[in-house]
């Protein structure tokens, strides 16, 4: 006589409190190829018919509850063995991950500090700029180049446009108040350029417009130098020569001796010792007309020049794709 329910208890009591290696065993011991409930359900056609049957029933049930019993064990434990076999508590620790900051606002941020040393107050204008400010006021004549459609974009059906250059924050400022002025503006530009090494439709300029009385050519050298000292390196040369804006008269384009050569010749600087930065000159009378400031009685000089050329002659970035393409490393300050 076997009774099956007694079986059962049995062995689900045992399981209730077995660990690992018990329930291994257990499970040879019950359902192995010699185990007991395969050697009962062999003997089954020892027995009598009607118990046969009663038994075969039982113990076919009883077999189907532990397998699923030993699936589910098995399932649920093997998850916790993988999971805990991939923990390795020798590793060292993860430093948490810390962001930094963009190259171009880097750049931004020095020669913003430079100059406030120097005395500029920081001015913003509207990257959204009227014909007016962009170009009219800044005496860019109807047919100059610069205001062909092919470098700007504009606005459909209106007088808008995106800025070319940071210059029409001139107008708004002198606008706002009377001499003296000395301001910087920094702040994003846009023209119909193709993306390469060194163009980019979105850019960056800072700007410099110092009006007073007396105002002349030495305070441009003397302040513009003084900067390219203090951003590139003590050590570092001025030279201007002649070029040409609407809005500046005489108009100069400013060079420093090469940061990588030191003056001596190499790729960058094409082997001529020098590398241009910005563009400047004395703001053309012109101009102040425009605003309602007296020539007769003022003077000034302006500048401006790119960031992105500033961050890549600095820290000697050769791409300026760079800049916009986030790559992680690049951010960190790996690629120099
Ligand atoms: N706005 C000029 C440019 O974008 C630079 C400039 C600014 C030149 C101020 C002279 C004075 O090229």
């Amino acid at each position: 006589m076997h009774n099956i329910n007694e079986l059962k208890n049995e062995i689900f009591q045992l399981l209730e409190n077995a660990t690992k290696d018990e329930v291994e065993s257990l499970k040879i011991k019950y359902l192995g190829r010699k185990g007991i409930l395969p050697s009962i359900l062999r003997g089954l056609k020892d027995l009598p018919q009607e118990e046969r049957k009663k038994v075969g029933k039982e113990a076919n049930i009883l077999r189907k509850e532990l397998e699923d019993y030993f699936t589910k064990y098995y399932k649920a434990n093997t998850t916790i063995q993988k999971s805990s076999s991939f923990l390795d508590y020798s590793l060292p620790g993860r430093e948490p991950s810390i962001g930094s900051i963009h190259p171009l606002s880097k750049a931004m941020d020095e020669i913003i500090d430079i100059f406030t040393r120097l005395g500029f107050q920081i001015e913003y204008g509207p990257d959204i700029e009227t014909d007016y400010y962009n170009f009219e006021a800044l005496n860019i004549p109807k047919y100059h180049p610069s205001r062909d459609m092919q470098d700007t974009f504009y606005i459909e059906n209106s007088d808008l446009l995106l800025r070319t250059h940071t210059s029409p924050v001139q107008i708004r400022a002198m606008e706002k108040s009377k001499p003296p002025i000395r301001i910087i503006v920094p702040g994003r530009c846009y023209r119909k350029d193709e993306i390469d090494p060194s163009h980019s439709p979105v850019f960056h300029q800072i700007e410099g417009l110092y009006v007073d009385k007396d105002v002349s050519f030495a305070d441009l050298n003397g302040i513009l130098s003084a900067f390219a000292r203090d951003y590139f390196g003590t050590d570092t040369k001025t030279r201007f020569t002649p070029s040409y804006f609407p809005f500046t008269e005489p108009s100069l384009e400013m060079y420093v001796s090469c940061v990588f050569c030191e003056g001596k010749g190499c790729n960058v600087c094409k082997h001529t010792g020098w590398l241009e930065v910005l563009g400047c000159g004395l703001v053309n009378p012109k101009v102040f007309e425009y605003v309602g400031y007296d020539a007769n009685k003022y003077s000034g000089f302006a500048f401006g020049g790119g960031i992105e050329r500033f961050a890549m002659l600095k820290y000697g970035i050769n791409d300026m794709r760079l800049f916009f393409e986030n790559d992680i490393d690049f951010l960190k300050g790996i690629i120099k």
